[in-house]
């Protein structure tokens, strides 16, 4: 039967157990105002606690610096690639630096090109996406507005294992895929972006990590909603932001805080689940082609083919009807991705690992 324990879609992903339960009763009513979460007013008490509760979690989890605003959007990451732009690079005469790593880094670029100058710094578009650069091969315009780049590619399932440090441009970061999956020194960083649906909670809210400094360059005119100014004066609550989305947010991050025991904790869950499904794939290359080259592997998106499309289909169907939900690829590549998201437990991993074994040795 499937379960949400073993919902391995790309996202809108599993959420964990305990906060489903939590959600499904405020829903109904929350207990401390016994008023229904979906008509909790964004003006009252409850919802500006709820925010600076949330914002506290995020800030210990994730080592948040005293210099950096937390801020709650909508319009999903999609919106970044405009907002980033429109802010940072129009009217400089600078150039933005993308690295095109995948299909959501290659929609970035796309957008900013309406807003200035952009070069594509690295590109492995030719061969695919299945692989990533170093840091020290990059050679970037000292001068540039920034560098953006996706930390990890949840279509093609590639994820860098280090963060850039000392490029001398300002770092720009989709990490929308696994922002709080694995420890991350966001000192690093001078502007960091995620939408919810992954490891954050439900559609929604988009969480923006900006550095003072940084926010200090923002053009301020632009229209308001698309101005960081607007939302980090407003302290989010600029216009009517989506209640729902950030109380599950707010359980989230409580459950990662007490259940899990913080990032560091989560991110060797996380290893450990990756481990199980890149050796069980390993064990059949013939029959598992991984999309990825070893070394820059995800851990939070598998994505590898079969033999043909019919062997996809069949495996599909046989993984449905044995439990395991949300494998089918990416529109653009096709073939089967698994995403171990913060929520998919080691037992469900392992589960699926079986049946990864079991179904190539049949
Ligand atoms: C890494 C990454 N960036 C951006 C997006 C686009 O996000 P949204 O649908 O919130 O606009 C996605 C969508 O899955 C993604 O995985």
């Amino acid at each position: 039967m499937i379960n949400n324990q073993r919902n391995f879609s790309a996202g809108p992903g599993a959420l964990p157990e305990c906060v489903l339960q939590m959600v499904q009763e405020a829903i109904q009513a929350l207990p401390e105002t016994g008023i229904s979460v979906l008509g909790m007013s964004h003006r009252s008490d409850w919802f500006m606690q709820l925010l600076q509760k949330t914002q506290r979690h995020l800030r210990i989890l994730l080592g948040i610096p005293n210099d950096y605003q937390v801020l709650f959007l909508q319009g999903g990451s999609s919106l970044q690639f405009s907002m980033i732009p429109m802010a940072f690079l129009r009217g400089t005469g600078k150039t933005a630096e993308y690295l095109e790593t995948g299909y959501w880094s290659a929609k970035a670029p796309l957008e900013a090109a309406h807003e200035g100058r952009v070069r594509i710094a690295w590109s492995d578009k030719a061969a695919g996406y299945r692989s990533l650069p170093d840091w020290g091969q990059l050679q970037l315009d000292p001068n540039a507005a920034y560098l953006h780049y996706v930390s990890n590619e949840t279509v093609e399932g590639l994820e860098f294992g280090s963060e850039p440090i000392g490029l001398g441009v300002p770092i720009v970061c989709d990490m929308s895929s696994n922002l709080l999956s694995r420890p991350v020194d966001v000192s690093h960083f001078d502007l960091i972006y995620a939408h919810a649906q992954k490891n954050l909670g439900p559609a929604g809210v988009t969480l923006v990590i900006i550095k003072d400094e940084f926010l200090a360059l923002a053009r301020k005119d632009v229209p308001s909603m698309l101005n960081y100014h607007t939302h980090m004066r407003a302290q989010s609550v600029y216009n009517t932001p989506c209640v729902f989305s950030i109380y599950v947010l707010h359980l989230v991050t409580q459950w990662m805080l007490g259940k899990v025991g913080g990032v560091k904790a989560m991110g060797e869950i996380n290893t450990q689940k990756a481990s199980l499904i890149y050796q069980a794939l390993a064990q059949f290359p013939a029959h598992y082609r991984i999309h990825a080259q070893a070394p820059f592997r995800s851990q939070m998106n598998v994505a590898f083919h079969l033999q043909s499309p019919a062997r996809e289909k069949d495996f599909l169907a046989k993984a449905q009807s044995s439990g395991f939900h949300g494998l089918e690829g990416h529109r653009s590549l096709g073939g089967i991705r698994i995403s171990l998201y913060n929520a998919i437990g080691v037992e469900a991993t392992q589960a699926l690992a079986e049946f990864l074994i079991e179904d190539a040795s049949c």
